[in-house]
């Protein structure tokens, strides 16, 4: 009788365990967490520490080539922890849960001997470029369907661009960075071209003058002294007038 008793307790605690198991594991199931790209809470004194630099640029809207030629290879290179859970990043290191990822930008995509890539990943084609590194690891799932990389994927634009930066890094040739876009290279342009003709030809003066004759009467008067270091930056029609009176 009283071994029955004693089972029946011992039951009755054994179920309620296998019961807190079997919910925790049911709970797990049905609320997936990921695990976070960067263990630990984002602090902001870590982003102030960044400067304004870093803390201004998130718009999605700055070009990868001009986040790279800001990017910082060795933030990069601490932004890779979670890659390399899955990763190999030294020279002539082999396999691990992904492909060693030394020399990764340039070269040919699902290329490393002995790892099997998902299908998705084989028939991807080409290089990997620093805009097609950009792309997958933003959202791996997104840019090959069915890829074995379970890695979620890394929002931060600026971070990526450091990860990016300390992958190419990682070359006994590193890939040169792409151009930043000529977004400034087209303002100074014009303003080089207008800086010979204006200095040079003395005498065509009169006839920039003559075009734009109503505003330059009045204008000489106060305009001379500032006018050639002031003049490529304001509007082209102050420009070519003003320098000519003052340079001769
Ligand atoms: C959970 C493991 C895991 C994590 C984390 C992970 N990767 Fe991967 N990665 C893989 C696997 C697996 C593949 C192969 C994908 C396939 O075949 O579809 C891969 C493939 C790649 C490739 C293509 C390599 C090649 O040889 O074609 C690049 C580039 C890459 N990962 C970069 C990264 C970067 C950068 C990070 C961190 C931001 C990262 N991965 C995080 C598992 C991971």
């Amino acid at each position: 009788m009283e071994s029955l008793e004693f089972n029946k307790a011992a039951g009755a605690i054994l179920g309620a365990l296998l019961f807190t198991v079997a919910t925790g594991v049911i709970a797990d199931a049905i609320f997936a967490v990921p695990s976070p790209a960067k263990p630990g809470y984002a602090l902001p004194a870590a982003k102030a520490e960044g400067g304004s630099a870093t803390a201004a640029k998130p718009a999605p809207s700055v070009p990868l080539p001009d986040l790279l030629a800001k990017a910082d290879p060795k933030k990069g290179e601490a932004d890779t922890k979670p890659c390399q859970t899955c990763h190999n990043f030294q020279k002539g290191a082999g396999v691990k849960i992904g492909p060693p990822l030394y020399g990764v930008v340039g070269r040919k995509k699902a290329s490393v001997p002995g790892f099997a890539y998902s299908p998705g990943m084989k028939s991807k084609g080409g290089t990997w470029t620093f805009a097609d590194i950009n792309t997958f690891i933003t959202k791996p799932s997104a840019y090959v369907s069915g890829t074995k990389m379970t890695f979620a994927g890394e929002s931060d634009p600026v971070k990526r661009a450091d990860i990016i930066a300390y992958l190419r890094t990682l070359s006994d040739n590193p890939v040169p960075l792409p151009k930043p876009v000529p977004e400034k290279k087209a303002a100074p342009a014009p303003a080089k071209a207008a800086a010979p003709a204006a200095a040079k030809p003395a005498a065509p003066a009169p006839e920039a003058g003559k075009a734009s004759a109503p505003a330059a009467t009045p204008a000489p008067a106060p305009a001379p002294a500032p006018a050639p270091a002031s003049a490529p930056a304001k509007p082209a029609a102050p420009a070519p007038a003003a320098p000519a009176p003052a340079a001769k």
